[in-house]
This record gives C-alpha cells, sequence and structure tokens, in this order.
C-alpha cells in the first residue's frame, strides 16, 4: 500500500515538475539568433563536401529542391528544418564559393566528417578530410577574416557576411559522432568524446554562447547495417528489427555524451549548453513506422544494398550478374531510409518536429529559446 502511494506521489509529482517546466519555457523570452554556425557530418552537410569534391548528382534533392542540392537525402534536412523554425535561411557551406551568403551563418559540416583525425585512406573509406577540429579552425578563420573585412569597410562583405557582433548571438549546433562509432575500431569512447568536448570547449574560447548538441542516431537500424546481416543468430536484432550490438554502441556513446554536457554546462557557466536525445527521436520513427504513415523501415528509396553488391544512389551497377541504375522509388515520402543511410525529407521533417519544442532535450527547451541558460 504504501508504495503504491509513493508510486502515485512519484507520478504526480513528476508530471507536476513538467507542467512547471513548460510554463517556466514559455516565459523565457525567444533568442532572435544572429545565425546559425552547425558543424557534423553528412546529417547536416548543406553541400559543403560536394563543393570541395564533385558534384552531386540526380536524383538526390528531387522532392524539395527539384535538383541535386548538395545534401545526402531527396530534399531537406534537419538543419534545413531547424533554420526554418528560426527564420533563418538554408545555411551555405563554408566549402562552398559560389552563390553562398554567410550574413546568418555558414556549415562547416561534411559528409563523412569523425571526431577523430582520419587517416591517410580517407577517400578509400569514405572518411572526410575536414574532421570537426578542421572544421573549428575554418570557422576561426571565417570569424577572423570576416571582421578583418567588415573592419576594412569592404562593401560586398557588408551584404554576404556578418558583423563582427553577431557572433555572440548566434547557435552553434552540432552533429557528428555516427562515423567514429558506425567503423567502430576498438577506440575508447571515452577518448573520441575528449575530443568532442575539447572542439566545443574550443568553440566556446571563440566566443559560441549558444550550443544545441545532438547525439547520435540509431545506426543499427540503418537499412545498410542490417541487410548486410546473414542469418542473424538469436539476440542479434533487437524486436524492431536493428542490429543490437551496434544500437549498444550508439547508447553507450550518447549517455556519455549527456554526462560530458552536464560537466561542460557548469564549467561554462555563461553559456547555454543543450543536449538533444535525436537517438529517440529517430528510434520512435523507425519502431513506429506503420502508425506514422511509412512503410517498412527498413525499405531504402535510392540504391542497391545486399550480401555481396552495393549500388549506391545515383550511380550505375551491377546487381545479380544485371547492369542497374539506382534511382527513386515511387514515393519518397513513404520511406524512411533515403539511401540506406540517410533519411528520407519526409523522415527528417517528423524528426525536426520531434525535436524542436525542446521535448527530447537536457534541459527541455525549444530551440528558439535555447540561449537561455537553465
Ligand atoms: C527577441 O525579440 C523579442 C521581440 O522583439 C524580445 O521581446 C526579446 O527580448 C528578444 N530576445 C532577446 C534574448 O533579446
Ligand atoms: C548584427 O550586428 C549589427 C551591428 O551591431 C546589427 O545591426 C544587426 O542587427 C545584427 N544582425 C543580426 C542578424 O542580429
Ligand atoms: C586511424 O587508424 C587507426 C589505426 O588503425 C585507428 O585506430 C583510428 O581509429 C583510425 N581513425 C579513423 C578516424 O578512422
Ligand atoms: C540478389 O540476390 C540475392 C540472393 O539471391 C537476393 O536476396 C536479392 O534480393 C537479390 N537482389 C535484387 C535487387 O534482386
Ligand atoms: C513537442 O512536439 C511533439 C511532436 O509534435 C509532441 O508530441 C510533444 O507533446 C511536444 N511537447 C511539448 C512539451 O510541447
Amino acid at each position: 500500500m504504501m508504495l503504491m502511494i509513493n508510486l502515485v506521489l512519484w507520478i504526480l509529482s513528476s508530471s507536476a515538475l513538467r507542467t512547471t517546466n513548460a510554463d517556466e519555457m514559455i516565459k523565457l523570452p525567444p533568442c532572435n539568433y544572429s545565425a546559425i554556425y552547425n558543424f557534423g557530418d553528412s546529417n547536416s552537410d548543406t553541400g559543403g563536401i560536394f563543393a570541395a569534391f564533385y558534384p552531386p548528382a540526380p536524383p538526390s534533392g528531387e522532392t524539395y529542391f527539384g535538383r541535386p542540392a548538395g545534401r545526402a537525402s531527396d530534399g531537406r534536412l534537419i538543419i534545413d528544418f531547424i533554420a526554418d523554425h528560426l527564420g533563418i535561411a538554408y545555411l551555405s557551406p563554408y566549402l562552398d564559393s559560389i552563390g553562398s551568403n554567410f550574413q546568418r551563418g555558414a556549415n562547416f559540416a561534411t559528409g563523412g566528417a569523425t571526431i577523430q583525425r582520419p587517416n591517410g585512406s580517407w577517400f578509400e573509406n569514405g572518411r572526410s578530410p575536414f574532421p570537426l577540429e578542421i572544421q573549428v579552425e575554418h570557422f576561426t578563420q571565417f570569424k577572423d577574416r570576416t571582421s578583418y573585412f567588415q573592419n576594412q569597410g569592404d562593401e560586398c562583405s557588408r551584404k554576404r557576411l556578418p558583423q563582427p557582433g553577431n557572433f555572440s548571438k548566434a547557435l552553434f549546433t552540432i552533429d557528428i559522432g555516427q562515423n567514429d562509432i558506425a567503423l567502430g575500431q576498438n577506440i575508447p569512447i571515452a577518448n573520441i568524446l575528449n575530443l568532442f568536448i575539447l572542439q566545443v570547449r574550443g568553440l566556446y574560447y571563440r566566443g559560441a554562447r549558444a550550443f544545441w548538441i545532438h547525439n547520435t542516431g540509431p545506426i543499427g537500424c540503418l537499412p545498410l547495417t542490417v541487410v548486410k546481416v546473414q542469418n542473424p543468430a538469436p539476440g542479434y536484432l533487437d524486436e524492431n528489427g536493428c542490429v543490437k550490438s551496434q544500437n549498444d554502441m550508439a547508447l553507450e556513446f550518447n549517455k556519455k555524451l549527456k554526462d560530458e554536457i552536464a560537466k561542460l554546462r557548469k564549467e561554462l557557466s555563461d553559456a547555454a549548453v543543450v543536449y538533444v536525445d535525436m537517438y529517440s527521436a529517430k528510434y520512435e520513427l523507425i519502431s513506429h513506422a506503420k502508425n506514422l504513415g511509412f512503410e517498412d523501415p527498413f525499405e531504402i528509396c535510392c540504391g542497391y544494398h545486399g550480401i555481396g553488391y552495393d549500388v549506391w544512389c545515383g550511380n550505375k551497377g551491377n546487381v545479380n550478374g544485371t547492369e542497374v541504375f539506382a534511382g527513386s522509388c515511387a514515393n519518397p515520402s513513404k520511406v524512411i531510409s533515403w539511401d540506406s543511410v540517410h533519411y528520407s525529407e519526409a523522415a527528417n521533417h517528423w524528426v525536426a518536429n520531434r525535436i524542436l519544442n525542446g521535448s527530447l532535450s537536457d534541459p527541455p527547451i525549444d530551440v528558439k529559446r535555447a540561449c537561455n541558460k537553465q
């Protein structure tokens, strides 16, 4: 009986707590960010790696942009939906010198990027030569050179670059780590996280005061991961059909990241540092795909992947002795996975809506108000 009362009290008090939080949240002023500076991998690259190396190919971009727009998707990424929500134009990649406008931010993310330094063979194994520390270095150059040109009163810079005083009022978003754990090279997660936090601190010393940091998604649920598993042993897959060992690594990374961010929040006492649980949002989507209007969550819209073959989206190749072109599926809005590794625009839209209001964040704060110190 006592136990039950305690339980009831606990439920009551925790729901009371939630209401208070939600009410307090609404009272916090919106941040009116001057800009967004983003760091990460292909989950949030809006064209950097493509600008640096090779042009993107159709059918990427078909759903929203009507052309390949440098994103590994048929349309917008989560970072694009965040920009929309904040009333800021889609971010130009720092590496793109053509037609870019950096007045309201820049994107330093590059597809294939890791937290660790890539090895010499980065190109063969799909790693980006612009890991997190280089992205932070690019931001440093961006900031220093922006200030130089603005102080010179350069006419062209005035229209395309921020003012020196705008940097401390920007939102700094980070989504990286998936590539470090996906290939699982026996590097202790704690070491990877030390490098991660070092760079976040580096941004703080360069003037960043509002951080919105995504944890890493359920990589064990990526169709590419699942399709490569032959005759899984009992318990190898979880109840939703995802590879358990891969998800466990992501969960361990996320748990430690959350702890490190909590420590950092105390250390950088004049900064607002928000941890966002993307894993839960993505896993919820995958485990409830059918109820949410999607088809089989392991279906791939663009590309052919199986044991012994990979024909990536937009490429020609050979599958079981037949020449194929990997084009788009009939209805991308019903498919969660665009190309076996990256999400479709429809899936990105759902996940973005799930995280924007802060209900999966620590502290639970809407991205519009995330500059407020909790
Ligand atoms: C943002 O603008 C609104 C409306 O002008 C204002 O009420 C609010 O205080 C501003 N927020 C900050 C953090 O300055
Ligand atoms: C950037 O700073 C300038 C000069 O202080 C200010 O007028 C402008 O409103 C700021 N821009 C944004 C987008 O906050
Ligand atoms: C580079 O190679 C070393 C040694 O094989 C490995 O431990 C490390 O994880 C690799 N780094 C990356 C980013 O692949
Ligand atoms: C290729 O062959 C394998 C083995 O027979 C089969 O499982 C797979 O579905 C085939 N792939 C395609 C795209 O037909
Ligand atoms: C946040 O948005 C999600 C998805 O739209 C919704 O389920 C949830 O109730 C919202 N939470 C709050 C605190 O508004």
